[in-house]
Order: structure tokens, then sequence, then C-alpha cells
């Protein structure tokens, strides 16, 4: 157990007063490799054995008897996790689909909105890459714009975000892309304030929730967005394969699967409920992933992860000699600490640096380019521990030592 352990009070469900155990109590419950330094669960996130073994039992009873699971049993368990699901984000089932994933999802409503010559489609300069090259598809087979929000790095504040994307919206502003949690950057936006100036100009929103649920607390239909697209392999840590699209009931007839199939046009559930067939045992798994949620703390491990996130910054930045991105007021359970590097920031030296960090030093840590410099960024799971961070730090600066 890590000294973060000791200053988080933690009250698990039906266990009195006993905190769950974190970090090295609990790594055990994982497949992950000892041999490596896992400090970035934000990327794929980890499934527990006892997540994986739900999902094996679902595979089972399936190639069991085929038709009779595909026919009778699973369209009611995909509605039971839905159902699950959505009750975990405040939300109804009928009003969440399951997808592979959350590139899935952002395709199927973008894919499907009626844009045209004139229609202007916002991302930000922190958009996930693949949805970011989705919106450029369909601005090219549409005649629509992207139109391209500059967001500091690091933001001052919350203010300074919204003021950013508030000056990229227009009147022709057709659908806002908004991610909740950002992938290069790490910050949780502040969506309630975005949401309401994107509202302001008649912009349908799409957000992308890709590292939220399991992250951070939601209530989706609180939020006022028209769709809400979620993985649950990363931070609920449910097997790869089971992501989300949440829309509000108005916002539900005008999208479609990306894959059509036989149900298309009965309804939001049924369309997306069958898309083909395909291995529907990571989204059936996803009870079980709640259920180990539930087990570790459920809002208690969000937040014991956030402190842990904040406190490995500021140790690898401390060691390192710089500074973390992160604001705390603005980030969960993943953080970035700028690496003391001169010369060029580029995507391409990032990428050989993970790669590098990853093969020669055993720690897997993304690193990105951004806003003129490079960028180490920590996840903290369950599994990890604030010693993690000293290891992640020495490694990393034996790497900078290095010649490439
Ligand atoms: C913000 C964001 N959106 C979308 C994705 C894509 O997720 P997936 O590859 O599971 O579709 C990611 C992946 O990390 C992400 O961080």
């Amino acid at each position: 157990m890590s000294s973060t352990d000791s200053t988080i009070s933690v009250k698990p469900r039906g266990e009195g007063n006993a905190p769950p155990p974190y970090g090295r109590a609990v790594r055990g419950e994982f497949l992950l490799d000892p041999d490596f330094l896992i400090v970035n669960h934000g990327s794929f996130g980890a499934a527990p054995r006892s997540v994986l073994a739900a999902q094996d039992e679902w595979r089972r009873q399936l190639e069991t008897s085929p038709t009779r699971f595909m026919n009778r049993v699973l369209t009611d368990a995909l509605r039971h996790a839905a159902g699950r699901l959505a009750a975990s984000m405040g939300a109804s089932g009928d009003d969440l689909v399951f997808v592979d994933n959350a590139t899935t999802g952002c395709n199927a409503v973008l894919r499907s909105l009626d844009l045209g010559p004139g229609d202007e489609i916002l991302v930000t300069d922190h958009t996930y890459p693949a949805i970011r090259r989705t919106a450029d598809y369909v601005a090219y087979r549409t005649g629509a714009r992207v139109v391209v929000a500059e967001i500091p790095y690091p933001p001052r504040d919350a203010a300074a975000i919204v003021a950013a994307v508030a000056g990229a919206l227009t009147p022709r502003t057709s659908l806002a892309i908004l991610d909740h949690v950002t992938s290069p950057t790490a910050l949780v936006m502040p969506l309630e304030a975005l949401i309401a100036a994107c509202r302001a100009v008649a912009a349908t929103v799409l957000v992308d929730g890709a590292h939220a649920p399991g992250n951070i607390p939601l209530d989706l239909p609180a939020l006022g967005t028209d769709w809400y697209v979620g993985n649950c392999h990363k931070w609920l840590m449910a097997p790869k394969g089971a992501g989300f699209l949440w829309a509000s009931k108005p916002a539900q007839a005008a999208v479609h699967p990306a894959t059509i199939s036989l149900h298309y046009g009965e309804g939001f559930t049924p369309e997306f409920d069958w898309t083909g067939t395909r291995d529907p045992s990571a989204c059936l798994a996803v009870t079980a992933a709640l259920d180990f949620q539930d087990r570790l703390g459920g809002p208690a491990l969000m937040q014991r992860n956030a402190t842990l996130a904040q406190q490995a910054a500021t140790l690898v930045a401390g060691r390192l000699g710089t500074e973390s991105g992160t604001e705390p007021s603005l980030a969960a359970a993943m953080t970035t600490v700028r690496l003391p590097l001169a010369g060029p920031a580029t995507q391409e030296r990032a990428l050989a640096l993970a790669g590098r960090l990853l093969d020669d030093y055993r720690c897997d840590a993304p690193i990105t380019a951004f806003a003129g410099a490079l960028w180490l960024r920590l996840s903290a799971a369950a599994y990890n521990d604030i010693d993690d961070y000293a290891e992640v730090a020495t490694r990393v600066a034996a790497l900078l030592r290095s010649p490439a």
C-alpha cells in the first residue's frame, strides 16, 4: 500500500470503514506483465481477471447453443447490460446502445448527419486524431467545413477553454465535437459551459467521452448534449470491444450505426443491437466491470486515482526539474509532465521517445508533442501506487540521458 492511500478516506459499499485495497494489493487481479512499469491505463485500459472470466462465460454460452443464444438470449442480455451501464451514468438504458469503441460511436453520429456546404463542424486542437480524421472525411464527402478551436495549453483556467471554443463557434456551426477528457493533454473539459456556448449558436453537440466512464462521475442527461460516446474498456475496466453511444430522445432518430443491418428503420436500440454477427461478450461483461468498480469503491476509486495522478505529476515534474501541464481543477486520473528537452517538439520525436521508453526501459507511458513541448502523460489506475511514479521518473531520466 502506498503512502497515497493513507491520505484518502474511502468508504466502500457494505464493508464498514475498511478501505478497499489499491495499488500492489490489487495488481494480481490483473494479467499485467510484472516486467513492465505500466502507467498508461488511459490508452487501452486493462480488464481484471474476474471481468475476463465473465466475458469467457458469455462466450461459452454463445458457443454452446449459437442459434438459441443469438436469437433468444442476446437482445435481452444486451438491454440488461445497457440498462445497468446507463444507470451508472444517471441515464436510461433505452437511450444507450453498445458500439465496439469510441471511434465507431463517433463515426455513427458523424456519418449519419445531414451536413452540406455552408455547415461547419467544430473540433479543437485537442480532439483525438481518429475523430478529427472522421470529421475531415465527413467534411470532404458533404462539403461541410471543419473549424478548429485552438485551446491554449496549459490553459489558465476553465474560462480560457470556454473562450477559445466560443470564439470559434459561428451561426454556421452545425455540430460541435467536444472531448470530455482530452487524450493528448489529459484535460477534463468544462463541458456544461461549452455545451451552453454551442446551444447559443444552435449547434448540435457530440461529446467524445472515451476517457470519462469510470474516470469521472457522469450524469449524461444533465449535460444537455445530443450525443455522448464513451469507452468501457478504459477506466471502467471492461474487455476491449465495449463502447457505447447515448443519445437524447430527440437526437436518436437522426443516427444510425456505421454498419447498416437487418433492423434499419426500426429505431435506435434495434438498429444498434444488431449490426451483423459479432462477438457481444465484451459488452455483456460490462456488468461484471461495473461490479468490479463497485467493489473497489466506485466514486472513491475515481477520487483516489485523481489524487494519485496529481501526486504523480508533482513527483515526476520535481524529479525531472520541469512542471506539470495539469491544473488540478481540470483533471482526473491522468496528468502531464513536460519533458526537459530542447530541440524539435514533433510528434515523430515524441513517438520515438515513447517507443524507446517502452522497449528499452520497460516503461509504458505515452509522450505527446503539444504547444511547442513534449509531454509525458501519466495515468493513475487502481493497480498503480505512488512508488510506480518514482520509478517512472528514474527510467525517463535515464532515457533522456541516453543518446537516441
Ligand atoms: C478522446 C478519445 N477519443 C477517441 C478515442 C478512440 O478510442 P477507440 O480507439 O477505443 O475507438 C480515444 C482513444 O484513446 C480517445 O482518447
